[in-house]
């Protein structure tokens, strides 16, 4: 029996309690989010007997479905995105508490019915009154939601967690006023603001690596560090986003979120443990430090036809949905500067981009040149050291080191030593979603986003698309399947630099 089998210790998720009894309610249950993230991560953790025992599910939405078709969609979905083989007795686990609820909350009715339905919930599966409510809808749809579940918490006589999904808020004032709305009704530790990146095995690895390690925390800092880059590359296009991806743009996308968290993990000070404030207190501390790039510090691009992966694609403007004459960005590179003491005058070097060369996140490190290579030829080969973090694909670390070629003479090349999860652990990596409901469940928010971090994230946003509104992009200025416009390249040629090699 694949429940019984897999023991949870040796299987990507570590587990430190299970979660208390309680409903998980999603709201945008008919989205694809729900489809290919949110349900195969729950059949995963049903898979390893990670839910709680009590458990239900209630997904709702505008759509009409009855709850034998709902299961059936999620079936399918699971089927197709989870990453564990479909087992009957772990799908069944799940369907048992299974539910639908067609909601529309503009009708009056549909709060009462909502929470008749999971008071009726709580007495058939025993989940006590606790309640998860997963806001996977569009930001103009959370407002009116959080208002109507507050009025009544849901019926719910136990806890309330929210998982909220990004985008949070379109700028900063939108995610004050969000975050203004929450906050009057609930208490910061009964909010979790998704972002997924922080799930992401190797984006905790890069914790681990720095502050269970001795020997990086002594040099990370700018008398060590030449610079840093960090690359958020996709290969995928906007995949019929276009009306969500044309308000968004690659910079409210991934760069106010994804990118800033990834500066910001890798920028914090140790902090003193592990627990929500204490991790989120340094994070915000980096994101404070952050001075808005000028304009010439701030690259934008747009996809032309191209190919990618050998493929021919169309261009951003051809895309359906989208206006022909968008000028929606679809890539972003910086230069930011993080001014305290440990970074001043260390640039660290962004870029963040749909149709690129290929799917490829990575925190690199480069460390300044040795001072005197004492060798033939001056070590003019000699490339400096660079510490990798293969976020993903091929997740692991890699440094780079000068190593001695074979044979007679002293000449020196460069070779990486490399840890690879694959190689090292026997499990597979959890999806960075599995971590998070559990987390959210278990009432953990250290890996979740606080109301002052998107708050700095937005800041740092408003201010460079305040300038890019004072003139018309040249779009498109990138082909497919490239690394994008050219200025990304001379934004670190001007200082003598280059993006590392691909
Ligand atoms: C989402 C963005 O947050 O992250 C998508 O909205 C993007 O546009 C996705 O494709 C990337 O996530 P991952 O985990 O595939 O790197």
């Amino acid at each position: 029996m694949a429940v019984a089998e897999v023991n949870p210790l040796l299987d990507g998720l570590h587990v430190r309690r299970r979660p208390e009894p309680c409903i998980l309610v999603i709201f945008g249950a008919s989205g694809d989010l729900t489809a290919k993230k949110l349900m195969p991560a729950l059949y995963s953790l049903s898979y390893r007997g990670l839910l709680p025992d009590k458990f239900a599910i209630v997904g709702a939405a505008r759509s009409e479905e009855t709850d034998d078709e709902f299961r059936e969609r999620m079936k399918d979905a699971i089927k197709a995105y989870a990453r564990d083989p479909f087992e009957e007795d772990a799908w069944q686990q799940l369907a048992d508490g299974m539910h639908y609820s067609q909601l529309d909350f503009a009708d009056e009715k549909a709060e009462d019915e909502m929470r008749d339905m999971l008071i009726a919930l709580d007495k058939e599966r025993g989940t006590l009154g606790n309640r998860v409510y997963y806001f996977a809808v569009p930001p103009s749809a959370i407002g009116t939601l959080i208002e109507e579940i507050a009025r009544r918490r849901g019926g719910a006589s136990g806890w309330i967690r929210l998982i909220i999904e990004k985008p949070f808020g379109h700028d900063l004032a939108s995610a004050k006023a969000l975050n203004a709305l929450i906050q009057e009704h609930y208490a910061e530790n009964e909010v979790f603001r998704i972002d997924h990146y922080l799930g992401k095995e190797t984006v905790q690895n890069m914790l681990a690596l720095r502050f269970a390690n001795g020997i990086f925390e002594p040099i990370w800092n700018r008398q060590f560090i030449d610079h840093v880059q960090i690359t958020v590359a996709e290969s995928i296009g906007i995949e019929g986003r276009a009306s969500y991806y044309e308000q968004a743009g690659a910079i409210r996308d991934i760069f106010q979120n994804h990118l800033l968290q990834l500066v910001a993990i890798t920028a914090m000070e140790p902090p003193i443990d592990f627990t929500a404030d204490s991790v989120r207190n340094e994070k915000v501390k980096v994101l404070r430090s952050m001075h808005t790039p000028g304009p010439k510090h701030v690259v934008r691009g747009q996809y032309g036809r191209g190919f990618v992966e050998g493929e021919e694609v169309v261009g951003y403007r051809e895309e359906s949905g989208v206006a022909t004459d968008s000028i929606t960005e679809t890539f972003v590179a910086a230069k930011l500067f993080v001014d305290n003491w440990r970074w001043a005058d260390t640039p660290f070097y962004v870029r963040m981009g749909k149709r690129l060369a290929r799917r490829e996140t990575t925190i690199a490190i480069q460390f300044k040149r040795a001072p005197h290579p004492p060798f033939e030829d001056g070590g003019s080969a000699l490339r400096p050291n660079v510490l990798l973090i293969h976020v993903q694909p091929n997740e692991g670390v890699s440094l780079a080191i000068g190593a001695k070629v074979p044979g007679a003479g002293m000449s020196i090349r460069t070779v990486h030593m490399d840890f690879l999860y694959g190689g090292a652990f026997r499990e597979g990596l959890p999806d960075a979603y599995e971590r998070l409901i559990l987390d959210a469940m278990l009432g953990d928010a250290t890996l979740f986003t606080r109301s002052d971090e998107i708050e700095e994230q937005w800041a740092l946003v408003d201010a460079i698309v305040a300038f890019w509104q004072r003139d018309r992009p040249n779009f498109p200025n990138y082909a497919a399947g490239t690394w994008g416009p050219a200025a990304s390249d001379e934004l670190l040629h001007r200082d003598g630099r280059s993006w590392r090699r691909h």
